[in-house]
């Protein structure tokens, strides 16, 4: 088994994270996968972006689920990082499934819907992912566990993973209960027991964020699935390394 490593929010230390250009990054340094987070515009369009509000990752003020996307669109998602990424907008769903479309990188779509649920945002992402035959590359993943309830309630041709920072120990029998494909859980919650019993039922294991080589290491060591590193690179040496 061969680790995955996720870019998260594509190479993000680099780049503005959840960009375009921190995706191109990513791939350009040998990512083997896409984690980005999606939230859902007025006007209902899935877009990239980690936090709910504008402020900290783009020039704009209030939140995502208050502007139409023809308002996202006019907003710098990438000064904030750097100048040198000024002009850089915040991406579609369909701007990274079109993009991937040559590359077939792994997808980790994880529904930022736990501040706001987004009714319906399941379903919007599952057609995205259909319509560009990203089903079977693709894991869904939410922090909002009805909301990964809820997929499993009417899909089981997608994987779908819990999210959590804390009490993974929990999250295994609710995981078995929902067929979840696996767990994606803080680095810190990592243990070889805790994967031996995710393992007994089934159920993958991934950690987010590991940055360090030496952590990097121990998550491949002991058995992860995948791993969620902002520096794919890094990622990528450490795992050749082994
Ligand atoms: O999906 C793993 C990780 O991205 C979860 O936390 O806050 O970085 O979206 P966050
Ligand atoms: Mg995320």
């Amino acid at each position: 088994m061969t680790t995955i490593i996720y870019a998260h929010r594509g190479a993000s230390k680099q780049a503005p994270e959840n960009t375009m250009p921190a995706f191109d990054l990513a791939y350009q340094q040998g990512a083997d996968g896409i984690e980005t987070d999606v939230q859902l515009t007025k006007d209902n369009i899935p877009v990239l972006i980690h936090d709910e509000k504008l402020q900290r990752t783009t020039n704009g003020k209030g939140y995502i689920k208050d502007k139409t996307y023809q308002e996202l669109k006019q907003l710098d998602a990438g000064s904030w990082k750097n100048p040198f990424y000024q002009g850089t907008t915040i991406p579609t769903l369909d701007d990274l499934l079109k993009w991937n479309q040559d590359k077939h990188l792994a997808l980790n779509i994880e529904l930022k819907n736990n501040v706001f649920a987004y009714q319906g945002i399941e379903r919007v992402v599952y057609n995205k992912l259909a319509d560009y035959q990203m089903l079977e590359k693709s894991v869904i993943s939410s922090f909002n566990h009805r909301s990964i309830q809820h997929i499993s309630e009417w899909q089981q041709s997608i994987d779908y993973s819990l999210l959590s920072g804390k009490k993974a120990k929990d999250l295994i029998s609710y995981g078995t209960h929902i067929q979840a494909a696996g767990i994606h859980i803080r680095y810190r919650l990592l243990s070889g027991p805790l994967i031996k019993l995710a393992q007994a039922n089934q159920l993958y294991v991934a950690v987010y964020t590991v940055n360090m080589p030496a952590t990097i290491k121990r998550a491949i060591r002991l058995g992860c699935h995948a791993i969620f590193t902002d520096v794919p690179q890094v990622a990528k040496q450490a795992r050749d390394s082994l």
